[in-house]
């Protein structure tokens, strides 16, 4: 079972897409998945056609306690392919914790159990280094950075590194980086491969062969409520997450893949 927060301070560079997309994958390669909205812009939620307005539970109540996992995961269209929905009462949630003991365990205490029917779990974390991004990481094993093949792309990779190291020696010991993940990848552009160097040099051997290039099928799929494989099956979006997915596949063979050494942050 591997359990994987995708996870970026920075604001649309690609997290839900991916998220969506490298789930649907995952589940047509016949893995078990599921995918968990811990936005409360509800994106993910979205993008896979629920109705988040008239949701009987959502992550929020199972954070709360006011559920079990088994009322709040819902069945896609997909076989294989489960989510834990995300509606707008999450925002509150963030002060809500606040005052609780034991505020950045609450996920893990609540869904922990419920992780070990899935193959994979895949938590699209919020554009923050808040509460709700704490109780992913305390409960997951692994981290997965989405960056955007922009000029600002390393941006506050610092302080999410940061953040990081924070997790792992107070929260989470087995917490490791095991991928960063290109994004809307432009190839015509000399700033694209410009900024694919740059982050192949700061993460050393932690980046996925597999860029996903800018694709508008990617970004018509949201609206019609389906990931690329089902409403595109034949773009570029579909065949870059597809081999994305492989790639993920392929670290299982990594017996110990070794946690990401990172002395200097050049990158602010
Ligand atoms: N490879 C791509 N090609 C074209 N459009 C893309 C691609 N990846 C993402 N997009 C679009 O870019 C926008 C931002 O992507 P996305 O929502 O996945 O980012 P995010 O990191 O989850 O954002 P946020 O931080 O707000 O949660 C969306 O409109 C999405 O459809
Ligand atoms: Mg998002």
């Amino acid at each position: 079972m591997r359990s994987i927060a995708l996870l970026n301070q920075k604001g649309g560079v690609g997290k839900t897409t991916t998220t969506v997309n490298l789930g649907a994958c995952l589940a047509k390669l016949g893995k078990k998945v599921l995918i968990v909205d811990v936005d409360p812009q509800a994106n993910l939620s979205v993008h896979f056609g629920v109705d988040i307005y008239n949701l009987k539970y959502s992550i929020y109540n199972l954070i709360k306690g006011e559920c079990k996992p088994s009322e709040v995961i819902l069945r896609t269209y997909s076989n294989g392919l489960d989510i834990i929905p995300s509606d707008i009462d999450l925002s509150g949630a963030e002060i809500e914790l606040v005052g609780v003991v034991g505020r950045e365990t609450v996920l893990k205490e609540y869904l922990e159990d419920a992780l070990v029917q899935y193959d994979y779990a895949l938590f699209d974390c919020p554009p923050s280094l808040g509460l709700l991004t704490l109780n992913v990481l305390t409960l997951v094993r692994e981290i997965f950075i989405p960056v955007q093949t922009e000029f600002f792309a390393l941006r506050g990779v610092s302080k999410l590194l940061n953040t990081f190291e924070i997790v792992r020696k107070r929260l989470n010991n087995n917490l490791q980086i095991t991928g960063i993940i290109l994004c809307m990848y432009i190839s015509r552009t000399r700033l694209s491969k410009e900024v694919v160097g740059k982050v192949k040099e700061h993460f050393e051997g932690r980046v996925f062969n597999t860029i996903i290039r800018k694709n508008v099928k990617l970004s018509e799929s949201p609206s019609h409520g389906k990931p690329i494989i089902s409403y595109a099956p034949e773009s570029y979006g579909s065949e870059d997450y597809m081999s994305l997915a492989r790639e993920v596949i392929r670290q299982e063979d990594l017996k110990n893949p070794c946690p990401l050494e990172h002395s200097s942050h050049p990158y602010q």
